[in-house]
């Protein structure tokens, strides 16, 4: 699963980088983004909180459609 988040639609609230630290940060202008490609499996709950959670409905979780194969 890999975090997105649209740069247009973010308006710097900040809250994805206050409930999920380890997967959002923000830049020098207020704008979140990713810090990670994949979001481990333990934080996918704090993932879709941060989606829940930002006003702007800016952040999506992309399924990764590679499967594993095994
Ligand atoms: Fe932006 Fe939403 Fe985070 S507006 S800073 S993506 S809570």
């Amino acid at each position: 699963m890999r975090p997105r988040v649209d740069r247009e639609a973010c308006q710097g609230h900040n809250r994805c980088k206050a409930l999920a630290p380890e997967l959002f940060d923000v830049d020098d202008l207020g704008y979140s983004f990713p810090l990670v490609d994949e979001v481990p499996d333990e934080l996918v709950e704090r993932a879709r909180l941060a989606v829940r959670n930002c006003p702007e409905r800016a952040i999506s979780l992309e399924e990764d459609e590679r499967a594993p194969t095994a």
